[in-house]
């Protein structure tokens, strides 16, 4: 990736569906070909706000939910600065989940004054991604790879809302060409192919066009 700036790049996905993994391996590919990367995760628990939403997804404390919607944007908004600063001084940055996991999981809980579109709106100004791979995976086959953790959203039922939910995101104007599927019930090493030649061809449009960083 040669281009004047860096790319933003976030993956998204279910809890279990290989996100985690695969940011990783991305991350160190790019480095090894010499590139600038930095790699973030969302919620970020680290900040004070990251800390609220910690404890809110280990059941310590319990949250209305448009507040604990606010603070997982806040918890990204806290970042925009820094992201927007790297991707100017040509770092690539490199996000596991980003405004639509914020988007679904949240309108996922089906709370009637909370749609998407409501849970989009604090998501709204931030750098918006040049590509978000999306590694699907139904919530069966997540459930399989040794079931769910313990936290606040990790349940198959909930979990299958919230597929259906980021399909219909992707059906959003805009968010529809940023996503591109990845079918994650394959080998670390199929998606890892794949995701690299993606992103590669992103990263070949964004240097021929030289595009300035979007808005959410
Ligand atoms: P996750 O990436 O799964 O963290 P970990 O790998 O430590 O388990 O994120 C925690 C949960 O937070 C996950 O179930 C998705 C949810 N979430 C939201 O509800 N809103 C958000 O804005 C983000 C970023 C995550
Ligand atoms: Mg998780």
């Amino acid at each position: 990736m040669k281009g004047t700036r860096g790319m933003l790049v976030v993956f998204e996905g279910l809890d279990r569906s290989g996100k985690s993994t695969q940011c990783e391996k991305l991350v160190q590919t790019l480095r090894n070909e010499g590139e600038r990367v930095e790699h973030m995760r969302f919620p970020n628990r680290t900040t004070p706000v990251g800390q609220i939403i910690n404890n809110y997804l280990t059941g310590e404390i319990q949250q209305e939910d448009h507040v604990i919607h606010l603070l997982f944007s806040a918890n990204r908004w806290e970042s925009a600065q820094a992201i927007e600063n790297h991707i100017k001084s040509g770092t690539t940055v490199i996000i596991d989940r980003y405004s639509y996991s914020g988007c679904v999981y949240s309108a996922a809980k089906q709370n009637k004054t909370m749609d998407l579109a409501w849970c989009r709106h604090p998501e709204e100004g931030l750098p918006r991604p040049d590509l978000c791979l999306f590694l699907d995976l139904s919530s069966e086959e997540a459930a399989k790879r040794g079931g769910f953790g313990t936290e606040r959203y990790e349940k198959q039922d909930l979990q299958a809302r919230v597929r259906d939910l980021y399909a219909e995101m992707g059906q959003h104007p805009e968010e529809r060409e940023d996503i591109v599927v990845i079918n994650a019930g394959r080998s670390i090493e199929e998606l890892q192919r794949d995701i690299l030649k993606v992103v590669q061809v992103s990263s070949r449009q964004l240097d021929t066009h030289g595009r300035e960083l979007r808005r959410m």
